[in-house]
């Protein structure tokens, strides 16, 4: 890593997290920066954004797995600050996972194979969403199924319970059955977002797009033509890491899933890819671990942003980007966030006001 620039930074065994993402990141060498000048708290200019009929009070929302169920960050984070929170990908039954070590370091970014465990929407509805409702921020619960039928049956419960939208996991690469099976195939996809979105007319869908396709502008107007009402982009890209004394894989399930900062110039090129194909809103993920990484993705056409493997480097990295982006504005006497989006310079489309 020498003289290569990574904004990773130390990690914070003070925080509860996944053991094995904590002994990843305890072994973090990698020097940090500091944002000069982000670090104003500004609440008072309007980042406010829409994701069709859901209003964020801010475009900064944690990403699914990284962020637990929400409490295990309320000690860092007042979660009443987030435009949104995304849980842990939810399943009809619980799910343990896959064998470890499911998780390893690799330069700028880790490697997981968590393989979707999670509490079950059970559990999930009786122990976590009533704490989530504790607190003056959007709720969207990524949920993941093997059949239409499974992912219809989650989509309808959480939406009768009142979530704030629904997340498609349509991209996980870590397991060998489910929701990739459609995020892959366009007519599989089609089929389930129309089924999905026929049942939860009301509540905002959100489709996660698999940045293992061919041509992220199709799957991006796939999405749109069956009735989501907003994509969001990247998962976590499939890679593998080998232990060279040892010669074996670093992770017990060989490939595993890259995120953070080494993947956010593939992330943003797709969200700009994918802004230009639709005309439902973006949201960006990938790498994003201060404000001028937001900043970018908006910039790209991102109307909102997910944060992920950033809080596990700092917790409060989701609160340290909304107080920087409202600073940049200030800054730069912008009156508003959407004044921002889709604003970059030098392509031929230009800047997107509608979005
Ligand atoms: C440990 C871990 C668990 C994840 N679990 C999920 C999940 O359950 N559902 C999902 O859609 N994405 C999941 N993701 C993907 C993230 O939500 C995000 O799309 C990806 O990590 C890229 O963003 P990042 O570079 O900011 O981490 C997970 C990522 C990590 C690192």
């Amino acid at each position: 890593m020498k003289g290569l620039y990574c904004p990773l930074a130390h990690s914070r065994p003070d925080i509860h997290r996944d053991s094995e993402v904590n002994s990843v990141f305890d072994s973090i060498q990698i020097r940090s920066r500091t944002i000069q000048s982000l670090t104003t708290t500004d609440y008072s200019m309007d980042l406010s954004v829409n994701i069709g009929k859901l209003k964020l009070k801010n475009p900064v929302m944690t990403a699914s797995g990284t962020f637990g169920y929400g409490e295990e960050y309320a000690d860092f984070v007042d979660l009443n600050l987030l435009g949104g929170i995304v849980v842990k990908g939810i399943s009809l039954k619980p799910m343990e996972g896959n064998p470890a070590p499911r998780i390893c370091e690799t330069p700028c970014g880790m490697l997981n194979a968590i393989g979707l465990q999670n509490v079950g929407l059970k559990t999930f509805l009786r122990d976590k969403l009533p704490y989530l409702r504790n607190f003056d921020t959007k709720i969207v619960v990524n949920i993941l199924g093997n059949s239409v039928q499974e992912y219809v049956r989650l989509a309808k419960t959480l939406v009768d319970t009142g979530v704030d939208g629904i997340e498609l996991n349509v991209s996980c690469p870590n397991v060998k059955k489910g929701g990739m099976t459609f995020g892959i195939d366009p007519r599989s996809l089609a089929k389930l977002i129309t089924a999905v979105k026929r049942t939860v007319s009301s509540t905002v869908l959100i489709t996660k797009l698999s940045p293992n396709v061919s041509s992220i502008p199709d799957f991006s107007r796939v999405a749109e033509d069956a009735g989501s009402d907003a994509i969001s982009l990247i998962n976590t890209i499939p890679a593998l890491s080998i232990d060279t004394e040892t010669w074996k894989p670093r992770l017990a399930n060989v490939t595993g899933g890259l995120s953070g900062p080494a993947i956010k110039p593939i992330a943003l090129r797709m969200v700009w890819e994918a802004s230009q194909a639709v005309s439902i809103p973006v949201i960006g993920i990938g790498g994003i671990t201060n404000a001028l990484d937001a900043l970018e993705f908006l910039l790209a056409g991102a109307s909102a942003v997910q944060v992920g493997t950033g809080n596990f480097l700092n917790p409060k990295a989701t609160i340290e980007i909304i107080s920087g982006l409202a600073a940049y504005l200030r800054r730069k006497n912008i009156q508003t966030i959407g004044d921002i989006i889709g604003g970059m310079k030098g392509t031929k489309s230009g800047h997107n006001p509608d979005h």
